[in-house]
C-alpha cells in the first residue's frame, strides 16, 4: 500500500510537470559556439569568441555613412585605390550599406561586377538610386540573409567588407558562406576601426583589434596574408582562400 502511494504521487508530479513544461515558452536552440550573457550598451548580448556582437546600424543612419568628410577622416580614397583588383574581376561589398564603396569601385572594375549584399533592403534601395544617378551597368544588388550573402560558390575574387563584420549577428555562418562564395584563391579584405587605440573616436563594440579578427577568420579556414596599418583609423587585414579545402570543425 506504502508503494503504490508513492507511485501515485510520482505519476501525478510527472504529469504536473509535462502540463507546466508545455505551458512554458520553449527557449530556442542555442549554438554552443555563442554565448549569451547580459548584454552591454550598444550590444546584443551574444558573444562570439569572446567578443560581444554589436547592433546593426540601421537605415537611419545612412547620412552618417555619406558624410561629406567621410574621406578626409577615414581616407577611403586611399583604400579604394589600394584593394588589390583587377578590371576583369568579380568583387563583393559584403554589408555595402548605401554603396559609399561599391560605387567607385564599380568604377575599377569596367569589365566586372559588384555585387553589393545587405539585409536592409532600405540602404539596397538607396544603393540603387545613386548607381542609377552614376549610371553604372556593372552593380549588381543582393538581399543577403544574416546567415549568408546568397552568392554563388567559388565566384568571387575578392570579398570587401567596411565596418559591418562587428554587427554580423551569425558571424561564423557568414564566414562560412562568404569562403564559399570566393574562388580558391580569392581575397577577403576586411577593415575594422582599431580596437587597440582609444583615441579612435568610435564606440568600443564598433572596433575590433586585429588580433581578435585573425582569430575569427582562423576559425573558418582562411589564410592571413597581411595587415595593413595605412589608414588613420582602421585595419586593413587581408585574407586568403586556399587553392585546396580545409577542414573546419
Ligand atoms: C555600418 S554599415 C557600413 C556600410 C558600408 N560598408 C560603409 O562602410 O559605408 C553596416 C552595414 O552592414 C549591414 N549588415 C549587418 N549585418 C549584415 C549581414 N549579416 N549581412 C549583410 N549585411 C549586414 C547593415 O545592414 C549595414 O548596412
Amino acid at each position: 500500500m506504502k508503494y503504490l502511494k508513492q507511485l501515485m504521487f510520482l505519476a501525478v508530479a510527472l504529469a504536473a510537470t509535462t502540463a507546466c513544461s508545455a505551458d512554458q515558452p520553449v527557449p530556442a536552440k542555442k549554438d554552443s559556439r555563442y554565448e549569451y550573457k547580459t548584454g552591454s550598451r550598444g550590444g546584443i548580448g551574444k558573444f562570439y569568441m569572446g567578443r560581444e556582437i554589436s547592433h546593426v546600424m540601421g537605415h537611419r543612419g545612412a547620412g552618417w555613412l555619406e558624410r561629406p568628410e567621410r574621406e578626409r577622416q577615414e581616407r577611403t580614397d586611399l583604400l579604394i585605390n589600394r584593394l588589390p583588383i583587377s578590371p576583369g574581376d568579380k568583387v563583393a561589398d559584403i554589408g555595402a550599406g548605401t554603396g559609399f564603396f561599391t560605387l567607385p569601385i564599380a568604377k575599377r572594375v569596367p569589365e566586372g561586377r559588384v555585387y553589393p549584399v545587405d539585409i536592409q533592403p532600405e540602404m539596397l534601395a538607396i544603393l540603387e538610386e545613386r548607381r542609377k544617378s552614376m549610371e553604372l551597368s556593372n552593380v549588381e544588388s543582393v538581399l543577403g540573409s544574416e546567415t549568408s550573402p546568397n552568392l554563388p560558390a567559388n565566384t568571387i575574387d575578392l570579398a570587401f567588407i567596411v565596418d559591418a563584420y562587428h554587427e554580423f549577428s551569425y558571424p561564423r555562418e557568414m564566414g562560412l558562406a562568404l569562403v564559399d562564395a570566393l574562388r580558391p584563391g580569392g581575397k577577403l579584405v576586411l577593415i575594422e576601426y582599431r580596437a587597440e587605440d582609444p583615441t579612435v573616436p568610435i564606440k568600443r563594440l564598433h572596433k575590433m583589434s586585429e588580433a581578435q579578427v585573425r582569430q575569427e577568420m582562423d576559425a573558418i579556414g582562411l589564410q592571413w596574408v597581411k595587415t595593413d596599418d595605412y589608414l588613420p583609423q582602421q585595419h586593413v587585414l587581408i585574407f586568403e582562400k586556399l587553392q585546396t579545402g580545409v577542414s573546419i570543425d
